[in-house]
């Protein structure tokens, strides 16, 4: 996967995929996790590519906003949207134009968003943590070190990966609703596909 230029290669990524390239089911994890979220929550999905986990949200009742730097997968997401009935609140926008609220979100969806290397990373959960308000919920998944092994998926550079210590010094103070480390067979798309090593948490922002 190129980094050098993200919008580009993410653009053609999708274009060129047959379908959705990650499918057009929500995410295990965020599915799993789901039930944390109280009725009509404001949920911001971080780089939601085409759409299958802010559209799930949006049909559980939430008021869903999303973003993503790549135009088509923001288009396949208004479409994936219109096909399921849903309203999805969704614009072509990096990590970093996206206007962060103040500690407003009742949630944040951060599903395989692991782009960011780790300075950004670290501005990216700053950010994260500023939106929520206090008690609100951060549901994230991404791919640990064993990653680099299986090559189902994930950006292939280890410091961009994840493990329970990094979320946990992240997101330091926060009360862990569920974690898990595991090793896994994941089917969503061609874009993930195969054995890999997941790292997945709930953590919900001190009240
Ligand atoms: C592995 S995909 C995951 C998409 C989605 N979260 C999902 O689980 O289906 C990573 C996504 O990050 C987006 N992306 C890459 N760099 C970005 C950036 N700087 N700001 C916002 N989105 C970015 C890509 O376009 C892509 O949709």
């Amino acid at each position: 996967m190129s980094f050098a230029n993200p919008k580009e290669t993410w653009d053609a990524r999708y274009r060129n995929a047959d379908g959705y390239l990650f499918g057009s089911a929500p995410n295990a994890w965020l599915v799993e996790s789901a039930g944390y979220l109280p009725a009509g929550s404001k949920v911001f999905c971080v780089a939601d590519g085409e759409g299958r986990n802010s559209t799930y949200l949006a049909g559980l009742g939430h008021d869903v906003h999303a973003a993503d730097i790549s135009p088509v997968a923001i288009d396949k997401l208004v479409g994936l949207a219109a096909e399921r009935g849903v309203r999805v609140q969704a614009r072509v926008a990096t990590i970093e134009e996206w206007d962060w609220p103040d500690a407003s979100l009742d949630a944040v969806v951060a599903i395989f968003i692991q782009f960011a290397a780790p300075a950004a990373r670290e501005r990216l959960f700053t950010d994260i943590a500023r939106s929520l308000r206090p008690g609100g919920t951060l549901i994230i998944e991404g791919y640990g070190i064993r990653q680099l092994r299986y090559k189902t998926g994930g950006p292939g550079k280890a410091e961009n990966l994840y493990d329970q210590a990094l979320l946990a010094t992240s997101f330091e103070g926060w009360d862990v609703l569920a974690a898990r480390d595991v090793d896994t067979d994941v089917s969503e798309g061609a874009g993930h596909h195969g054995r890999s090593h997941l790292v997945s948490a709930v953590l919900r922002k001190p009240a």
